[in-house]
């Protein structure tokens, strides 16, 4: 799909089904922040952040706690705009486009842009309801059962349920519950997956299993996870950003580069364990 069909989707009403077998050239730009300002309030959240997150990555937002990664997250796919005082000025790019832009439609926009957060909140309806909710809410006038069970294969979850489609998704195991929320994000087949914390109400064995899940969504999506856990961004993500207090984005590089010899002081410091 080039930048332009991308963001004209977000503004018309037209139903995409998938058909968009886009072979990606690698480090294209899937979401730019240009001079991003977020405000809660009269409290600065994020300060002046500016980057460029590539396509088909695994991207970590790292930092203390407070600084601001769960609020640019959801900056991406105007998640913000549901918190009355939160406002937004700057420009969050994604397809060529402005998300912020008057004609940008946000329930088109988070077809596009997936999330999924810390603890797990499947429906209390069926496994095939829950993974089938996007599709309904979009329209989707294609095989619904395939798109399931497409869906549920790409959580890595398919094996486990396929014989209890019908059973509630709140009986699944915690870890169960997020591949299924995975499920449910994939599903309307987005662009971005964005992650909050994703693994950290888990037990390590199911947190282990997501990690894998997300080195392989990576291939088709665009990953930006927010993690606490320092080891956790070193392992998945292919390029890392630190934030540190007051919403500042201090050092954006390749992950290797941020855990094995970043530029900033501030950042060996909080990588080693000196703060946070
Ligand atoms: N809904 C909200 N209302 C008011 N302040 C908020 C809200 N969400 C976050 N904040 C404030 O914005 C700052 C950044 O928070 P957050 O983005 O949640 O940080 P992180 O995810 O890095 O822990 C914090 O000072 C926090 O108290
Ligand atoms: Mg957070």
């Amino acid at each position: 799909m080039s930048n332009t069909e991308s963001s004209d989707s977000l503004i018309t009403t037209d139903v995409e089904t998938g058909s968009d077998e886009h072979a990606v050239a690698p480090d294209r730009t899937a979401v730019a922040a240009r001079d991003l300002n977020v405000y809660y309030g009269d409290e600065q959240a994020i300060d002046d952040v500016s980057m460029e997150i590539p396509e088909n990555r695994v991207t970590a937002l790292i930092g203390p706690s407070g600084c601001g990664k769960s609020t640019f997250l959801r900056c991406i796919n105007r998640m913000n705009d549901m918190i009355d005082i939160c406002r937004v000025e700057g420009d969050v790019e994604f397809g060529g486009k402005n998300v912020y832009d008057a004609d940008v439609d946000p329930v088109a926009l988070r077809r596009k842009i997936g999330m999924v957060f810390q603890k797990p909140n499947p429906f209390p309806k069926s496994i095939r309801d829950n993974v089938a909710y996007g599709l309904k809410i979009q329209g989707f006038d294609g095989d619904v059962d395939a798109r399931v069970k497409e869906s549920l294969k790409g959580a890595a979850l398919w094996d486990e349920v396929k014989d209890q489609l019908d059973s509630s998704g709140l009986e699944l195991s915690g870890g169960q519950q997020q591949r299924l929320c995975i499920a449910r994000a994939i599903a309307p087949d987005p662009e971005v997956i964005l992650m909050d914390e994703p693994t950290s109400a888990l037990d390590p064995v199911a947190a282990s299993k997501i990690e894998d899940l997300i080195d392989d969504l990576a291939e088709e999506y665009t990953v930006i996870i927010v993690t606490h856990n320092m080891q956790q961004a070193a392992r998945i993500s292919d390029r890392t950003a630190v934030f540190l207090t007051g919403g500042r984005l201090v050092e954006y590089d390749d992950t290797t580069k941020i855990f094995e010899d970043p530029e900033e002081q501030r950042v060996e410091d909080y990588i080693t364990g000196k703060f946070g």
